[in-house]
């Protein structure tokens, strides 16, 4: 495998952010992973693990070693009562693997489909969409310790997953290399249509005529009248989490905003769509120092000129500080930085 020096990666990242790193990789099994973490090694050089940069703020310099995961394969394990097992490499493509599920009749997540960047990804911030999250059909992973080399699973349990989390963004945080994933999908279609924006596509449908291929189509227009294409303008998506408050904050800001929408949580707790908080403030459509918030969904920054992350930040700030300033919520920035 070959260590590339001083490698541009501003094609690499979504957001377009200028940014080059000492050294890069892009391993395509097992053994090249352990080659990469025992170069590293040898030369002090810390890793950092990049997959399609399509949730990350990348720093203009970053130190050691880059480590792009580019392990394919997808791999039915086993047929359980109409489940299928299937084992994925962490360098497919997520959209790839939802088209592969559909030309293979299976289900559980059409809901997902369109969401940029590796499978191998996809645990780090439980990727969700339209009511369901890969914890839905999430079996265990494969990953190797930086540290140790190890060769570790871990279930669902062990993952923690939860809203936009996993102990991959807390304390194993480029600890470890997600190298394989286990997913359970269906033969019958498990479809979810709870969420308000594709429940309104099927309103005056006959639930029952309704199967994959008519969920993956309505998301996916729904999905490209609001979100922006980052090839065409470049971004990360949601640059926010939506906030999750109690229900007295809720409470009062409802009795102020009566049209605020919102999503009832376990534990009496409410998530406020940001994009909702930062249009309130004024931001949709804004432009401020070459970053661009989009018109058509407040949630997502864009980045037309390649400003560097530094810019991006301090935009960012002024839109957290206004929303804290009107509704007393803090904003927390969705993607991963990376130095
Ligand atoms: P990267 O951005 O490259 O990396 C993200 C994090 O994962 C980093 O911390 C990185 O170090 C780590 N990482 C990557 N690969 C591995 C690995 N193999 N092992 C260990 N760590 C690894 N997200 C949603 O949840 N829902 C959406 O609906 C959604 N819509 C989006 C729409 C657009 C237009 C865009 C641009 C983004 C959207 N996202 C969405 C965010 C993004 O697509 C997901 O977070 C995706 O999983 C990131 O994958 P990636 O391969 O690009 O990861
Ligand atoms: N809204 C506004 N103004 C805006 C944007 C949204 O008022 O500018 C309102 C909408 O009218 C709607 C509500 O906010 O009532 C929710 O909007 P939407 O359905 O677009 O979803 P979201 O909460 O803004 C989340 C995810 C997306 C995911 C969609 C669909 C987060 C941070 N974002 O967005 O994920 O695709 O739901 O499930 O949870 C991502 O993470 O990158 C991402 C795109």
């Amino acid at each position: 495998m070959q260590f590339v020096a001083d490698v541009d990666l501003t094609t690499k990242n979504t957001l377009a952010v200028p940014s080059r790193c000492d050294w890069f990789c892009a391993p395509e099994n097992m053994d090249d992973i352990f080659e990469a973490i025992g170069w590293a090694k040898k030369r002090a050089q810390k890793i950092n693990i990049l997959g399609g940069g399509s949730n990350l703020l990348l720093a203009e310099k970053i130190s050691g070693l880059v480590i792009q995961p580019k392990i394919k394969g997808i791999d039915i394990l086993a047929e359980e009562y109409g489940d299928v097992l299937i084992r994925v490499g962490a360098g497919e493509i997520w959209e790839d693997l939802v088209n592969w599920a559909e030309q293979n009749s299976l289900s559980g997540i059409e809901n997902l489909t369109l969401i940029p960047g590796t499978v191998g990804a996809a645990p780090i911030q439980n990727i969700g969409a339209y009511g369901c999250e890969l914890k839905d059909v999430f079996e265990q992973l494969t990953a190797i310790n930086l540290e140790s080399g190890a060769v570790d699973i871990f279930d669902r349990e062990g993952c923690r997953f939860a809203y936009r989390e996993s102990i991959f963004k807390r304390e194993l945080d480029q600890k470890y290399i997600i190298t394989h994933v286990v997913l359970r999908l269906s033969r019958s279609p498990k479809l979810n249509l709870s969420y308000p924006a594709l429940a309104n596509a099927f309103v005056d449908r006959d639930i029952s005529q309704i199967g994959s291929k008519e969920v993956l189509s309505a998301i996916r227009q729904i999905r490209q009248t609001k979100l922006p294409d980052p090839k065409v303008i470049p971004n990360a998506g949601s640059f926010f989490q939506n906030p999750v408050i109690s229900q007295l904050q809720y409470e009062q800001l409802k009795a102020e905003y009566p049209l605020m929408p919102c999503y009832h949580q376990p534990n009496r707790q409410v998530k406020i769509p940001a994009g909702w908080l930062i249009e309130q403030a004024g931001w949709r459509g804004r432009q401020k120092n070459g970053i661009k918030i989009h018109e058509r969904q407040a949630l997502v920054l864009t980045n037309p000129e390649g400003c560097s992350v530094d810019v991006i930040y301090s935009v960012a700030r002024q839109i957290q500080s206004d929303v804290q300033g009107l509704f007393s919520i803090h904003l927390d920035i969705e993607p991963r930085y990376i130095s």
